[in-house]
């Protein structure tokens, strides 16, 4: 297959102007390529022309003002786009089912489209899929389907990769543009090469292998994370239970540089779009695999019993919780984010709303999309319209405005606060404060 060489600007196509998508396509027209995100959604194709992003991550406003209109548009129409380009990467979504296996119709969608139209190009692109797919999916499921859709043959005609991202909220931009390593899944070495000049001119180790490795990698990654979060929540349980302070353990286990101090924060556990979402997929994967993957499950396990750890300590604390004025601080899945995704507030919230409780909520940020999901709660502007009155206060989110909260307490029925997520230094502020895991 014949590469386009000399190190220039790639036509790059962005199928999927989600949250990846964005990211990718705005860093890659950084350097230099000229990049189309093929968005479905009309609305935003409309708003992301004009430079509005549907999305905020900090820097990105910033990137995209400056490529919008040169190196990257915005379009609907992918048949005029995926025929005259060299890379097309796939960035569209891949939600769990109830079963927790993946659907991959958006996938399935995306590559078809991009098969069709292949059948009728000459030119050879590499298809890359930048989405979480599980192992094998590049093999059994994306090469048949482009294959079957544009009468073409990979390897010959067209080339295939994965390319897994490992972008955290709030530093997307940057993981992007200083990553650590990037993870080339290639079919064949000119997919391989065409993936890495398209990334020439950002740092970080270049790790190539075959296409379903780098798929695995990917869910590694992410089980590891997700399993350092549950195994330091369970160390932390205990700790609890022994009054010994879960932070102080982990700091010093953390300094053991085979282990290292990073996803060793007890507490609430963990939310967002990927984890849950990719340890479900990755266990289910095993299951089918007729291996038992008892590890993977515990990690959901341990992570799905936190919130109910903390709604037990208030319990313990207050009584029954029926008619209780409770102010929650914190519904985003992380602070610096208005994503409410498997968030543990909300988790909390459910619990709390179940038992009875009269729930306060307040979150700088991610209010209009937890009303969405949960709209029985009493959502306020501020935190100190949230505590006032209240019975008790639980700490969801570690939002950097909780730790200067100080005199708003002062206005509670009760100053009890829990903090779910070591938020708060209470010394000094005339609480009652206990800790998850501390
Ligand atoms: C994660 C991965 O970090 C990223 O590489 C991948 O591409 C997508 O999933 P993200 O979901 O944005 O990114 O957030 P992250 O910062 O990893 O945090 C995930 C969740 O774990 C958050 O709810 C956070 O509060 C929680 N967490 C994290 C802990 O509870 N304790 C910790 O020590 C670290």
């Amino acid at each position: 297959m014949p590469v386009r060489s000399g190190g220039g600007p790639l036509r790059i196509a962005v199928a999927g102007g989600g949250y990846v998508g964005l990211v990718t396509a705005a860093g890659l027209a950084s350097l230099g390529h000229r990049v189309n995100v093929v968005e479905v959604r009309r609305a935003w194709v409309n708003a992301l022309q004009a430079g509005q992003l549907p999305i905020s991550e900090p820097g990105l406003d910033e990137l995209w003002s400056k490529v919008i209109g040169d190196e990257l548009h915005v379009t609907a129409e992918g048949d005029k786009i995926y025929g005259a380009s060299d890379l097309i990467l796939v960035c569209v979504g891949t939600p769990s089912r109830e079963d927790g296996t993946q659907d991959l119709s958006y996938i399935r969608a995306a590559v078809q489209e991009i098969g069709e139209v292949m059948s009728g190009s000459v030119v050879n692109p590499v298809v890359a899929i930048k989405s979480s797919v599980l192992p094998g999916t590049a093999d059994e499921v994306v090469r048949p389907l482009l294959e079957k859709a544009s009468g073409r043959r990979a390897g010959a005609d067209f080339g295939l990769a994965n390319v897994p991202e490992f972008l955290a909220e709030g530093t997307a931009v940057g993981d992007f543009l200083n990553p650590q390593r990037i993870v080339v899944g290639a079919l064949d070495k000119p997919s391989a090469e065409r993936v890495l000049a398209a990334h020439e001119g950002i740092g970080g180790r270049r790790i190539v292998t075959d296409l379903r490795t780098a798929e695995m990698i990917k869910y590694t990654s992410n089980a590891f994370l997700a399993s350092r979060v549950s195994l330091s929540n369970e160390i932390g349980n205990m700790c609890k239970a022994l009054s010994i302070d879960a932070y102080k353990v982990l700091e010093a286990v953390g300094m053991d540089d085979r282990i290292g101090p990073k996803f060793l924060r007890a507490g609430v556990g963990f939310g967002g779009s990927c984890f849950s979402k990719d340890v479900r997929a990755l266990a289910t994967q095993a299951g089918d695999l007729g291996l038992e993957a008892r590890l993977l499950r515990a990690i959901l396990e341990v992570n799905e019993g936190q919130p109910g750890r903390l709604v037990d300590l208030l319990e313990r604390k207050l009584g029954s919780l029926r008619g209780r004025r409770i102010a929650l601080l914190g519904l985003a899945f992380k602070p610096g984010t208005s994503d409410v995704r498997e968030s543990r507030g909300l988790a909390v919230a459910r619990l709390l709303l179940q038992v009875g409780a009269r729930v306060v909520a307040y979150d700088p940020e991610a209010a209009p999309n937890a009303r969405a999901e949960v709209p029985d709660l009493e959502y306020e502007g501020s935190a100190r319209e949230a505590l006032e009155g209240a019975d008790g206060a639980v700490i969801t989110t570690e939002w950097p405005e909780f730790s200067g909260l100080k005199e708003e307490f002062k206005s509670m029925k009760r100053p009890l606060v829990l903090d779910g997520r070591r938020a708060l230094n209470p010394e000094g502020l005339g609480i009652e404060y206990e800790g998850l895991c501390w």
